[in-house]
Order: C-alpha cells, then structure tokens, then sequence
C-alpha cells in the first residue's frame, strides 16, 4: 500500500510537468520522440503492428474509432503513457472504451520479435494512426519513444478529460493546459466523425434543457426528434449506440470531413460538438476544415501534437500492455 501511493504521488507530481513537456503546436522536436523511432532496435514494428491493427480490424472494424479515441484519453490523462491500458479495479480501463484487444494483438505481433523494446504507449499511437487509414483516412507519420507508466486511476480520467457538456471556453482551456491552441482542438474533434455515443450523453439537450427552451434551440428541429426517438426522456436505453456523424452514418464511420458539415448543418451530437460551430471563437475554423484534404492534413499534425502530450521518457516497456511489469 505504501507503495502504491508513493507510485501515486509520482503520478500526481508528473501530471503538473505535462504542459511544460509539450512543445506545443510545432511539428518535430518534442522531448524524446523521433519518427522512425524503432528504426534500429525493431526495425518492423510499425509493419507489424499495421498488419495487426488491420487483421483485428477486419473482425471489428468499430474498434477503429475505439482506438482512436483511447489514445485521446491516454494522452489527456497524465499524458500519453500507456495508462489508459492497464487492467484492474479503479483504472481508466473502467470507463467506456472499446478495442482493447487490437492494442493486446499488436503487442503480442511486436513481443515475438523483439520483446520489451517497443512501448505499449508507442503501439497505442501507431494504431491510432493505422485505425483512421482503414477508415480511409490519409493517415501521418507518428513518433515514438514514449514510455509505459505504472499507474491508471479511473478518478484522474474523470477529472482531466473534457465532458460532453464543455462549450468552447471550456474546451480551449483543457487543451491549453496541454500546450495544445484552439485550432488544434477543433481540428481533433474531427476524429468524432467516426464511431458512436450513447444517449446519456447529451439527452440533457433533449428534455428539460433550460428554463426557457425544454430542448437546446441550437439542435436541428428535425435532428432532435430523431434523438428523442431513439432516446425517451425517462426510458432510453444505455446500449443503443447514435452515430457520432450522422452524415456518414455507416456503423465504424468515414474518415473524413462531414464532422465539420454536421455541426454546420446543427446536427451535432454533442454540446461539445455544436458549441464549435456556434460560437463565433471557432466558427471560422469548423468552416475550413470543411475542405477534407486541409482536414486531413492538419489532423495528422494536431495528432503529433497531442501525442507528444506529457511524454515520459524514463519508465517502463510494458511486457503485457495491461499490466505493469513485475
Ligand atoms: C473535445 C473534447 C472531447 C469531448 C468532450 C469528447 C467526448 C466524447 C463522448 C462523450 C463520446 C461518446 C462516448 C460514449 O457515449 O460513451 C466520444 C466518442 C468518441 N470520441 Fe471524443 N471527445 C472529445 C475529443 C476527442 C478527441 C480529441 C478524439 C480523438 C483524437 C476523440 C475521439 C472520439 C471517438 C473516435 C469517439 C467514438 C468512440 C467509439 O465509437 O468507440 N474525441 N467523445
Ligand atoms: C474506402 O474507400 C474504398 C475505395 O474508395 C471503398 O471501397 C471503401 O468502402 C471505403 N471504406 C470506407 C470505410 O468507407
Ligand atoms: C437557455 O439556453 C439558451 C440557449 O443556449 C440561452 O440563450 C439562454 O440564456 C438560456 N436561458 C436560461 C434561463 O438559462
Ligand atoms: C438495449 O439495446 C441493446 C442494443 O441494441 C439490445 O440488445 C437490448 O435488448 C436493449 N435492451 C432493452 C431493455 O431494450
């Protein structure tokens, strides 16, 4: 126990170091992380993690939006350290993710030929990556170098990831504290035009809304019957999934721009979502973006960005991704 908390205390203390960490909104040099990082010491990593992504994929391809937005909470919770992955009572494994066994076989790929060289942080990234290509995304070079941390609280998840209800402010503030701009956080909000939510996560828009609108003015009249039909006021069941992007409402998503277009148009599903559009702070950018190739473009670069996000560059290779080692 005295462990643990000593363990804990570390965690806490390396959290405050994220902002500084992170050089912020440039492209190369950030503290320990290089492209082509396994060059030497495994040489095929990213080969056979992308085949493994692809095979895990071909099973489940709804696991790409997963993936990619495990490495979004990995990076936001003490930084992009694997911690996100780690099993057990009370860790960020706890709350709503899926694609945990895609990161496991790509793992698994890269421990048969080089044991305890390539990063379970690393793989998560490199799968990010790799889980929008098969999305038909155009995809970007990611950088390695990350080490696995040895601690996941599910308490420290609740308390730095941004919640559906942020609006802009909000929003702005939380990627600044990790040396991400504005511009780079509408440009990853992008990534929600795949995959799905679940109903209590904005049927607070829906009913009840204020004291002067019963349901948020800001959706789409026609949009928000849809919701409502499929999630009832007192009765909605926590399974159903709602497309993120209900332009490209296929079951895994598109990579593309239609997120954009969505929130545009007042069909987005989150308040974290419409509040891009609506406010006049980041209007013009959800209006650029519009242009898939520049979407593209700049969501590979915002993704070095917040994959760089409280890099630990001493700590461990995990053996088993969900698990410390012993
Ligand atoms: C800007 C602040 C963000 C907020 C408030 C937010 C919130 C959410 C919420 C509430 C869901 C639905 C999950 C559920 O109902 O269980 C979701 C889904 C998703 N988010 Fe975010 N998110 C944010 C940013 C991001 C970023 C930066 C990424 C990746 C770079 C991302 C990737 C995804 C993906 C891919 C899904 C679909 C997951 C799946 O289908 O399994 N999100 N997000
Ligand atoms: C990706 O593009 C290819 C070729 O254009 C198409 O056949 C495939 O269905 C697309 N995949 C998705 C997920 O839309
Ligand atoms: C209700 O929401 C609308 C739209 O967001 C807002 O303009 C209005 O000030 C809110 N009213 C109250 C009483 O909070
Ligand atoms: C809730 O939705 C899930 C997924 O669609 C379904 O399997 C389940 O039977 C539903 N439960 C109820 C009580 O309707």
């Amino acid at each position: 126990m005295a462990h643990f908390r000593s363990l804990l205390l570390l965690a806490l203390f390396t959290f405050s170091g994220v902002a500084v960490e992170a050089t912020g909104p440039g492209d190369n040099g950030f503290v320990g992380l290089r492209d082509n990082y396994y060059r030497n010491s495994c040489k095929d990593a990213e080969k056979l993690i992308k085949k493994a992504v692809q095979a895990e994929l071909a099973k489940n391809l709804k696991h790409a939006a997963g993936v990619l937005r495990m490495h979004f909470h990995d990076c936001f919770v003490e930084g992009c350290d694997g911690s996100v992955l780690l099993d057990g009572p009370g860790t960020e494994k706890t709350s709503h993710l899926a694609g945990f066994e895609v990161i496991d076989a790509a793992k698994a790929a890269v421990e048969a030929v080089c044991p305890g060289v390539v990063s379970c942080a690393d793989i998560l990234a490199y799968a990010a990556r790799d889980s929008t290509v098969e999305l038909n995304g155009t995809g970007w070079a990611v950088q390695g170098g990350r080490k696995d941390c040895t601690v996941s609280l599910a308490s420290r998840a609740e308390a730095e990831l941004p919640p559906p209800m942020f609006e802009v402010s909000q929003l702005i503030d939380s990627f600044a504290r990790r040396g991400l701009s504005a511009r780079q956080m509408v440009v990853l909000s992008g990534a929600q035009t795949v995959g799905v939510g679940f109903c209590d996560k904005f049927v607070s828009r829906l009913y009840d809304f204020n004291s002067t609108f019963f349901t948020d003015p800001s959706i789409d009249p026609a949009y928000a019957t849809e919701l409502k039909n499929i999630c009832p006021q007192h009765s909605f069941n926590t399974s159903i999934e709602v497309f993120m992007d209900v332009i490209t409402p296929t079951s895994a998503g598109v990579f593309e721009a239609n997120y954009y277009k969505t929130l545009q148009e007042h069909k987005g599903l989150l308040t974290s979502d419409q509040s891009l559009f609506d406010d006049s702070r980041t209007r013009a950018v959800v209006t650029s973006l519009l242009n898939n190739r520049r979407f593209q473009k700049e969501f590979g670069k915002a993704m070095r960005a917040m994959g760089a996000v409280g890099v630990k560059t001493v700590g461990q290779i995990r053996t088993k991704c969900s698990a410390v080692n012993e």
